[in-house]
């Protein structure tokens, strides 16, 4: 499959050599107080500088217009920028409506349970996968998520890999077109294309990208071409080099260099990003994490629990009523609007509720009702819906086997 001579050249649109602007990924930048790389996200996230920082591409009026010629319409996602950021959407929507199909490719790293933040790009993974009719690649990086917290023990990461494959079925994608891979049960599929991508990819540059230092264990340094990998496999699936889509959250850019970096030398395709802000935590700065329990909303919290994480979350209103009442609040910095725009609100309601909060007359406590009401039963679909997951998984894994957690039933 690989062929040194193809000379694939297409929509090689990075503002620089992908390396080099890797690495000011951790430079201490004098005016950005705020980190984000594919292990933290913190600060105070301004998104049009990330996009001068990583080099990537804001998505315009005309590649939303691209999207809508195919799909009929604007997802909410594209419409309020959600998804902001972009390599190459441009040129795979083209390739795309001249009959040259992508694969999409998403992934998690298992080392807890799943919160409203993962589900973002998964949701609208499907919905690309449905309006394109495309395939999925669906990698889970239990390797990386042992190698890269001394805390995480393997056993703990199985369990949590099989709690988040039901999550990943319950998103509801269709099984004939969609194959997770797991990393330590499926390596097979993976290794040899790991194997090019590592052998022209220096320490130097991993350092560079990734900030490893000597005292990093050598399995860290070795992992980035296992996640890299399923940017290629749909080639060797396909036996024709065959562009990639990956939707993500921008975190995960810094993988997407390397790869782009080498892409073309072992005959494949750039692999195309789409990339999302970061829903925020509950607690104040930051976002939402599953390694910070009272930050997230997860899928397995219970009715009440629920309920008390939303009236205890930090807002952006007042401290008291009637200086909400005289001031008003700041919506842009308020987690509970970010869900209700992001998830629940249409577009009228979410300007309805950011002029109400900022002139006053609504209050946190019905904006925290107003999310209640709507996430109780959205979570509650997904636990029935993981329920039906148990008896799926052998449809979706890419070895069409099981992963012998019945005993969880
Ligand atoms: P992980 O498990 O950290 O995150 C899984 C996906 O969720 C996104 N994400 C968020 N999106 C919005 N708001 C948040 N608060 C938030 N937290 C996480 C991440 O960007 C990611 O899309 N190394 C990866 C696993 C992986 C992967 C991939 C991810 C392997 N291959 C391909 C994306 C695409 C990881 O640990 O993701």
């Amino acid at each position: 499959m690989i062929n040194e001579n193809n000379n694939i050249s297409f929509g090689n649109k990075d503002k620089k050599n992908n390396t080099q602007i890797i690495n000011q990924n951790f430079i201490d930048n004098k005016n950005i107080n705020f980190t984000v790389t594919p292990w933290e996200v913190k600060g105070d996230i301004d998104y049009n500088k990330l996009i001068e920082k990583f080099g990537t591409f804001e998505i315009t009026t005309n590649i939303i217009e691209q999207f809508k010629k195919i799909t009929g319409e604007i997802h909410p996602f594209l419409k309020n920028k959600y998804f902001f950021s972009h390599r190459d959407l441009d040129w795979i929507l083209k390739e795309y409506q001249n009959g040259n199909k992508f694969y999409l490719y998403t992934g998690r790293g298992p080392s807890g349970l799943i919160h409203l933040g993962h589900l973002m790009p998964w949701l609208f993974t499907k919905y690309i996968q449905d309006k394109f009719n495309v395939k999925l690649l669906f990698q889970l990086t239990d390797d990386e998520k042992f190698l890269f917290n001394d805390k995480n023990d393997l056993e703990m990461i199985d369990i949590f890999t099989y709690e988040n494959v039901l999550d990943i079925i319950a998103i509801g994608f269709d099984s004939a077109k969609t194959n997770i891979i797991i990393d330590t049960k499926h390596i097979n599929y993976l290794y040899p294309i790991s194997l090019e991508i590592a052998k022209r990819i220096t320490f130097s540059t991993a350092k560079s990208v990734f900030g490893f230092s000597n005292s990093s264990n050598i399995g860290m340094i070795g992992f980035p071409p296992i996640q890299s990998a399923p940017c290629f496999l749909p080639s060797v699936i396909e036996k024709k080099p065959t562009p990639v889509l990956i939707p993500a959250a921008i975190d995960q850019d810094p993988y997407w260099r390397i790869t782009r970096d080498i892409a073309e030398k072992i005959g494949y395709y750039k692999p195309a990003q789409i990339h999302s802000k970061f829903i925020p935590g509950l607690i104040n700065n930051g976002k939402m994490s599953s390694s910070k329990p009272d930050s997230a909303l997860f899928t397995k919290d219970d009715p009440e629990l629920i309920e008390k994480k939303v009236k205890n979350t930090f807002t952006g209103g007042q401290p008291t009523v009637s200086l909400q009442r005289k001031l008003g609040g700041n919506a842009d910095i308020c987690p509970v609007y970010w869900y209700l725009k992001y998830l629940f609100d249409n577009e009228e309601e979410s300007i309805q509720r950011y002029n109400n909060c900022k002139g006053g007359s609504l209050l946190c406590g019905d904006c925290k009702n107003d999310l209640i009401k709507d996430v109780k039963p959205f979570i509650k679909d997904i636990q029935r819906k993981r329920e039906k997951a148990k008896d799926m998984i052998k449809e979706f894994m890419i070895d069409g086997k099981d992963l012998g957690h019945k005993d969880k039933k």
